[in-house]
């Protein structure tokens, strides 16, 4: 094992960079002590996917049942403790099975409620977010392969909480490119304007504004579903294609490094970064694994601050900054 630097407040630094720094521990403890004092009301954005609940204690240490739940929502007013006024919290989470049975655990849903409605952490729910994973293997396998009485369980629940209504935000910064038909209506400025089935009146001009992209909608595709499709992963950034995280993959290939199991898809990390925050923001991710949320955040000039409990992941995700690709497109920034 590494012994790491100190910083300022006594944390060991496993990893740092021009604008964040890794720490090795747990979350939950770390964000209590002089870390968590240090940036106290401070963070913009709080990205992070938790350890799923899980039936049966994975390598990662899960925990399980009512003991996941309580923990889980004893990080709200923590979370919470942390935001600027207009700061987000956003969250990924699976879903999860009852151990043995056909039927669907009810764990992931009452830990998000508790979360979000935790008296201490004065949190609202802005908008719910599902991510559609059509790469996703079948499973559980007992249900799905075997007896096939069940489906693929393909999606993951993404939920954006603040402690304010209007937290900062602005769809404007993550616009979907037009589609080939929205692109020819511009051109031809002309469309059947009037009611529609819906009730919905479509005024004659309405639609002829170039706004320079869609407005994305709360479904995101990771990949396409049928071939010529556009993916509903609303980020023209350099994370739309998967260069960065083939990079990754290649680099711990070659080390003989197991990737991190359940690492959070580049663009999606990319999408909530743009949509809520600015460059010079601070962003968190509590539970950081191979570090896809400091990586983006770097690559966008936030600042950032990333922990895990376990050396091995932290120390795979210094591979991220090593992209020669990635730092050349940061370096051209800067010019
Ligand atoms: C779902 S993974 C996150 C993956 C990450 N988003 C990525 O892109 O690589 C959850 C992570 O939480 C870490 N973890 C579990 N319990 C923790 C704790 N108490 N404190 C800090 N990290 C913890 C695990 O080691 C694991 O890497």
């Amino acid at each position: 094992m590494r012994t790491h630097e100190l910083d300022e407040t006594n944390m060991p630094i496993a990893h740092q960079t021009n604008l964040g720094r890794y720490c090795l521990g747990d979350a939950a403890e770390l964000l209590q002590t002089s870390l968590g004092k240090q940036i106290q009301s401070k963070v913009q954005l709080i990205l992070t996917s938790p350890p799923f609940p899980l039936n049966s204690k994975k390598s990662y240490g899960n925990l399980t049942g009512e003991e996941y739940e309580q923990w889980f929502s004893d990080l709200a007013p923590l979370f919470a403790d942390l935001l600027t006024p207009d700061g987000s919290i956003v969250i990924e989470l699976g879903n999860s099975w009852v151990s043995g049975r056909p039927v669907q655990s009810l764990l992931h849903l009452k830990a998000l409620l508790n979360f979000v409605s935790h008296p201490e952490a004065q949190l609202r729910l802005c908008q719910q977010f599902v991510c559609y994973n059509p790469a996703r293997l079948p499973s559980p396998a007992q249900w799905v392969t075997i007896k096939r009485i069940r489906l693929t369980d393909s999606f993951t629940h993404i939920w954006w909480m603040a402690k304010s209504d209007f937290p900062k935000a602005s769809n404007r910064k993550v616009l979907r490119p037009y589609s080939p038909s929205m692109k020819q209506l511009l051109k031809r400025r002309r469309y059947n304007a009037g009611k529609r089935p819906s009730e919905h009146h479509i005024s004659e001009d309405g639609f002829l504004t170039d706004h320079r992209g869609s407005i994305p909608h709360n479904f995101f595709e990771l990949e396409s579903m049928k071939d010529g499709h556009e993916v509903r992963l609303p980020n023209a950034f350099r994370f739309s294609n998967t260069k960065s995280n083939d990079f990754f993959l290649r680099t711990c290939r070659d080390r003989g490094i197991r990737p991190h199991p359940a690492r959070m898809p580049e663009g999606l990390a990319a999408f909530f970064v743009e949509f809520l925050t600015d460059p010079g923001d601070l962003v968190l991710d509590p539970f950081a694994g191979s570090n896809t949320t400091g990586f983006v955040a770097e690559s966008l000039k936030r600042r950032w601050v990333a922990i895990d409990i376990r050396e091995e992941y932290v120390e795979q995700s210094r591979i991220r900054f090593e992209d020669p690709e990635v730092r050349q497109l940061c370096k051209e920034d800067e010019l």
